[in-house]
């Protein structure tokens, strides 16, 4: 993890994550310069490095500033950008009043170098809108906490979502935000870019209900596919859970859903390392989708109780993992299954045995 490398300031923020492999290397690099977003690109060398034109960075036009070296190494990129916060309120039913939004390229973030943490790979993006007419946020931040794996494994706090090597976990967490509503619910709107030729597709699937993340089935993955051959690229991932509670307990859950996807033709807001990278004329030569999660369901007044919520997403290169068995899971059917399975086992011996008997009582034909 690098912060700011080749700068001597902490005014901005941009975290590079390097992962190397044994033929390949992983470029993470995060950033809250215009709209938070992190950029993910794939190169096929253990060599290659990211490099930063500072001054071309910050200045007004950004394009080529940031690039990988050697540029032939570059297998794949694609870059996720946290767009905007919406509130919402139920006035009548079937009716929703929209406060004023919450435009993440209009806030101002602390500087994460005393945050980060070289042992425990994190970080901590934290903000507070510039102009906040409606002072909700004059006692609440919004985070963006940020974890690196250097092997696969399973987040140590609920939802304990499964991780690999090559992804990464983000924590958006709204504390202490006052809502401005009697029933607000907010909503994240997350744009993804994507090269031409990959595909985006929100898929959900059931998951089997385990000790990790109890009652939640539904994990929720955006996948960029590419469309010659159906390849996953990469992914996000989550579960349909948020928690009202740094230390959450089953009354603290809060309903996370996604609406539409929304591919192609979404206006990307400034994040300036997307330009920096794709360069400016980035919505007409990259494909750019966006989604809503939004947070709270009917049953919802844990946040308005709270003022707090906080939900995490795997962000990663390749397959999302997937779910299997655990041994507890396994050890309650071992149990519950057991007996009828015995039995069943027990049965087919004897009918084994029987028939073997059976065929044994014919002669031989010659
Ligand atoms: C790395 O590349 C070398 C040479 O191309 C190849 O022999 C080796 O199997 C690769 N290793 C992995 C883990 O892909
Ligand atoms: C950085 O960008 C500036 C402005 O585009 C340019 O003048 C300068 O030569 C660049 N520096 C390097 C090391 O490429
Ligand atoms: C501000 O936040 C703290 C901790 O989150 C809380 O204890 C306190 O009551 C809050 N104050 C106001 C005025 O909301
Ligand atoms: C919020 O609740 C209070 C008291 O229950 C009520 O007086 C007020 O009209 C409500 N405001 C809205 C916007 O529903
Ligand atoms: C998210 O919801 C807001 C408010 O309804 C809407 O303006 C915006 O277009 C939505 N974004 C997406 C990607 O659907």
């Amino acid at each position: 993890m690098q912060y700011n490398p080749g700068w001597n300031s902490s005014s901005v923020n941009l975290l590079h994550v390097r992962a190397v492999g044994p033929n390949d290397t992983l470029h993470y690099v995060w950033s809250s310069i215009g709209a938070p977003a992190v950029l993910l690109v794939a190169t096929d060398s253990q060599n290659s490095a990211l490099h930063v034109n500072w001054t071309q960075l910050l200045s007004p036009s950004p394009a080529g500033a940031l690039w990988i070296d050697p540029p032939s190494s570059v297998v794949y990129s694609t870059a996720v950008v946290f767009t905007k916060v919406f509130e919402y309120s139920e006035a009548k039913p079937l009716e929703e009043v929209f406060y004023p939004t919450y435009d993440l390229s209009e806030f101002s973030w602390d500087s994460i170098n005393h945050t980060l943490n070289h042992t425990a790979l994190t970080a901590e993006l934290t903000g507070v809108p510039t102009t906040d007419p409606g002072s909700g946020f004059s006692n609440g931040t919004l985070t963006f906490r940020v974890t690196a794996y250097e092997t696969h494994g399973r987040a140590g706090h609920l939802p304990n979502l499964l991780h690999t090597a090559d992804s990464s976990q983000v924590e958006f967490v709204l504390a202490g935000v006052t809502p401005r509503g009697n029933s607000s619910h907010f909503a994240l709107e997350v744009a993804t870019v994507e090269e031409t030729g990959v595909g985006q597709q929100l898929r959900s699937t059931r998951s089997i209900d385990d000790e990790y993340t109890p009652t939640i089935f539904e994990v929720l993955s955006l996948v960029a596919e590419a469309q010659n051959s159906s390849s996953v690229l990469s992914f996000l991932q989550w579960k349909a859970i948020a928690y009202g509670s740094q230390s959450p307990r089953r009354e603290d859950n809060i309903q996370c859903r996604a609406q539409q996807l929304h591919v192609a033709n979404w206006t990307l807001p400034r994040a300036t390392i997307i330009q920096a990278y794709f360069g400016e004329g980035v919505g007409s030569t990259y494909t750019i989708s966006a989604v809503n999660v939004s947070f709270g369901g009917e049953e919802g007044r844990v946040y308005q109780e709270k003022h707090y919520l906080s939900w995490s997403v795997l962000l990663g290169f390749g397959q999302p993992p997937t779910d299997t068995f655990s041994p507890l899971v396994i050890s309650i059917m071992a149990v519950a299954l057991g007996t009828p399975l015995a039995m069943l086992l027990l049965g087919s011996c004897l009918v084994l045995l029987a028939q073997r008997k059976r065929y044994s009582e014919y002669e031989p034909i010659n």
